[in-house]
């Protein structure tokens, strides 16, 4: 629809006229009101103060970590089984079940650590958050790029990133205050010998994979629960980027990452992830040398094989970057029926903290917003108002009754899907207790020997030019973590630091620092 302005438009010119939120037409927007040409300036002036003051508050609070992201959406479509075993064998979520059923999906990827506009070529784990809007409503898993992360305990997640982010006093990043607290956090290894390889700097979203990374539960018709990781491998391959590269990429733009992704869904190049699920039953499993629920380890996948699930593929950018991509909301918590959390010390301070900050962030009723609603599932509830309520609830019933139970005709609960879920019995004292079979090296050295040459030297290579920046005290509990990890490892950095084995013979474990056997034998042997 049209409008022209009754003053100042040229006959002919059908522009839609411009008016402020109130409706009233603005008949001049370069100069203000004034007391004659050269003011001084009036205060009654509406237009010019819903102006200035709504772009006084255009900004919210960017995200604490991950603020850098771009979002685009699709679908994911299910495959139903593998070969002749159905999905519904173990997870009675809805969107698994049948063979090429679609759900649609938003998808956000980011960097963690610096702000809204920062390099895209950052080392720094990458984020990979999945909304899907099922019919059961949505269901949100919220990942990374590496398959591990730093720390085993939500407790610590404040420090990890306090010491990874700039610093409180100058705003610098320093590699002096990251491998401090690294060098007191062996459980870091494994998460630090990916990251500081060149698996740390993905190429772009496109060529990245994506992890669950926490262990979640899917759960059954009969109620019987498994232990899950998640997997998205992409179609494209995976591609990554030394510091050299990287250093070039970000002389010339900072967004490169938004920018391919954008790019190649507008040419109809559409990027696709497969998602393969690893599974285990459902208990502590005594036999393995790690426990289950330990983001900072890996599942075998000889012993625990990925199994396909379904794909994903993106095919349509965003058309506003704030509603979209400031404003989406993912969060740990967001679970559909089948699908369930594990006792994972991190997932359940994760899923505290997604919403807290969302409700600070964005606003109590952020999900009524368009990108967030459970826009393929019915929505009832008896919540009701608070800053920016938007949306009043379709009500089915009685639209006077928004408190539960009522014979007024209001909302009801619905029938639980099964009797009861069949988890494992917990028992035990309230502590405060680090988990057993801590195993901090193995997997960390694991994955050093798998790396290719070239990516060992670049490991080496970057470790040395960052540890050297830290005290001398940090620099040799680090060389006596990485002869933990690898004998070569610890050898090549310390080399670089002028550190050798003997400089470390006399660190004694850190307090409280469980070691394997397989660890105090490698500590004899430096000596
Ligand atoms: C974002 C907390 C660990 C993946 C965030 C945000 C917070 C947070 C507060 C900002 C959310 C927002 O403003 O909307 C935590 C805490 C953790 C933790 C307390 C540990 C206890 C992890 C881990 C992963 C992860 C292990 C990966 C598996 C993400 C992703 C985002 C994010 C992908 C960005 C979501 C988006 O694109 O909006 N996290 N996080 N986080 N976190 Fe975590």
């Amino acid at each position: 629809m049209t409008d022209v302005a009754s003053q100042g438009s040229a006959p002919g010119d059908d522009r839609p006229v411009l008016t402020n939120r109130q409706g009233h037409k603005v008949y001049d927007n370069q100069n203000q009101r004034t007391v004659g040409a050269r003011g001084p300036a009036t205060l009654e002036n509406y237009q010019f103060l819903e102006k200035i003051s709504h772009f006084d508050r255009e900004r919210i609070p960017e995200r604490v970590v991950h603020a850098r992201g771009a979002t685009a959406y699709g679908y994911f479509e299910s495959y139903g089984a593998w070969g002749q075993e159905p999905v519904s064998r173990y997870t009675r979520a809805k969107l698994f079940q049948e063979r090429g059923k679609r759900t649609d999906v938003a998808v956000r990827f980011s960097t963690v650590i610096g702000g809204r506009d920062s390099s895209e070529a950052a080392r720094d784990p990458r984020g990979f958050a999945v909304k899907f809007y099922t019919e059961e409503g949505n269901w949100d898993l919220v990942g990374n790029n590496l398959a591990v992360f730093f720390i085993r305990d939500a407790i610590k997640f404040p420090d990890v990133i306090h010491a990874l982010k700039p610093d409180p006093v100058s705003h610098e990043q320093k590699p002096a205050r990251i491998f401090d607290f690294m060098s007191q956090t062996p459980e870091s290894m494994h998460m630090l010998v990916n990251l500081f390889s060149p698996r740390g700097i993905p190429a772009d979203y496109r060529h990245m994979q994506g992890f669950g990374v926490n262990t979640y539960k899917w759960v059954n018709g009969e109620g019987k629960t498994v232990l899950v990781k998640y997997h998205w491998m992409p179609k494209q391959g995976v591609r990554s980027m030394t510091e050299e590269d990287a250093a070039a990429v970000q002389a010339g733009e900072l967004g490169h990452a938004t920018h391919d992704l954008y790019e190649a869904i507008r040419r109809g190049d559409h990027p696709e992830w497969e998602l393969l699920v690893q599974m285990m039953d459902d208990h502590d499993h005594p036999e393995l040398d790690f426990d289950p629920l330990d983001d900072t380890k890996t599942w075998p996948e000889q012993d625990f094989p990925p199994r396909p699930v379904g794909r994903m593929v993106l095919d349509r950018t965003v058309e506003n970057y704030f509603a979209e991509n400031e404003q989406i909301s993912f969060g740990t918590g967001v679970l559909v029926d089948g699908l369930d959390f594990s006792d994972d010390k991190m997932l359940v301070g994760r899923t505290f903290s997604y919403s807290d900050t969302q409700r600070y962030r964005v606003g109590p009723n952020y999900l009524q917003l368009p990108v967030n609603r459970a826009k393929n599932a019915t929505v009832h509830t008896n919540q009701r108002d608070g800053m920016m309520a938007y949306e009043q609830d379709p009500h089915a019933g009685n639209p006077e009754v928004n408190y539960e139970p009522s014979v007024m005709g209001g909302l009801r609960e619905s029938r639980y899907p099964t009797t009861d879920d069949e988890g494992p019995v917990i028992q035990g004292r309230v502590t405060r207790k680090r988990i057993p079979r801590t195993n901090d090296y193995l997997q960390a050295g694991q994955r050093y020997r798998l790396l290719e040459e070239w990516e060992r030297d670049d490991l080496v290579k970057n470790f040395v030019a960052l540890i050297s920046q830290a005290e001398r005290a940090v620099q040799e509990r680090m060389v006596w973590h990485f002869l933990l990890v690898e004998n070569e490892l610890g050898l090549r950095v310390g080399e670089g630091l002028g550190i050798g084995p003997g400089d470390v013979l006399g660190l004694e474990p850190l307090a409280g620092q469980d070691l394997t056997e397989e660890d105090r034998e490698r500590l004899a042997h430096l000596g």
